[in-house]
């Protein structure tokens, strides 16, 4: 099952996990395809198949999601709470506010770039950003910035790396 909220963003729900996905946040690193094509198949509608593969294989392939346009969480709320930090994409670390109302994160997060290998640059953590005149605050967030020169919708990737064979 698909649902949508305002921003756009999905979610898609087996019996054990949802698992999110921020448009915005996709520079289509194709990890996602490329190692379970029978869950998240860009060419289906909806994309995401949450009952064509066990839990495990699903957690797996969100957590290589380098952008973390993709999380996820336990539908059962408890095991949210002890959940290990090397379950990266989960939404406690990446998007509390989807599990818990009351948190209320002070905690500074310095800003971490990472070159993707023949795409965007990846930034995140709180950070600002300054382009075309524009200053833009972010906290515990991620952007993916163009570094092709052909996104639509600069300074952000929109993915056309992808398709014009871009490399470095
Ligand atoms: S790097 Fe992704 S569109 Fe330019």
């Amino acid at each position: 099952m698909e649902e949508r909220s305002l921003t756009n963003d999905r979610k898609y729900s087996n019996r054990d996990i949802t698992v999110y996905w921020k448009p915005s946040a996709c520079v289509h690193a194709s990890h996602c395809y490329r190692e379970l094509i029978e869950v998240f198949n860009p060419h289906r509608r909806p994309w995401v198949n949450m009952k064509a593969a066990p839990t495990d294989e699903i957690i797996e392939v969100v957590n290589m999601c380098p952008t973390e346009a993709l999380t996820w969480k336990w539908n059962d709320m408890e095991k949210n709470i002890n959940i290990d930090p090397d379950q990266t994409n989960h939404v406690k670390f990446r998007r509390p506010e989807l599990i818990d109302d009351n948190i209320t994160d002070s905690v500074e997060r310095p800003a971490m770039v990472k070159v993707l290998v023949d795409g965007s640059v990846m930034i995140k953590g709180d950070f600002t950003l300054i382009h075309a005149g524009e200053t833009l605050e972010y906290k515990d967030n991620v952007i993916s910035v163009c570094r092709c020169g052909l996104s639509n919708r600069m300074p952000f990737c929109d993915g056309h790396h992808t398709k014009t064979g871009f490399t470095g």
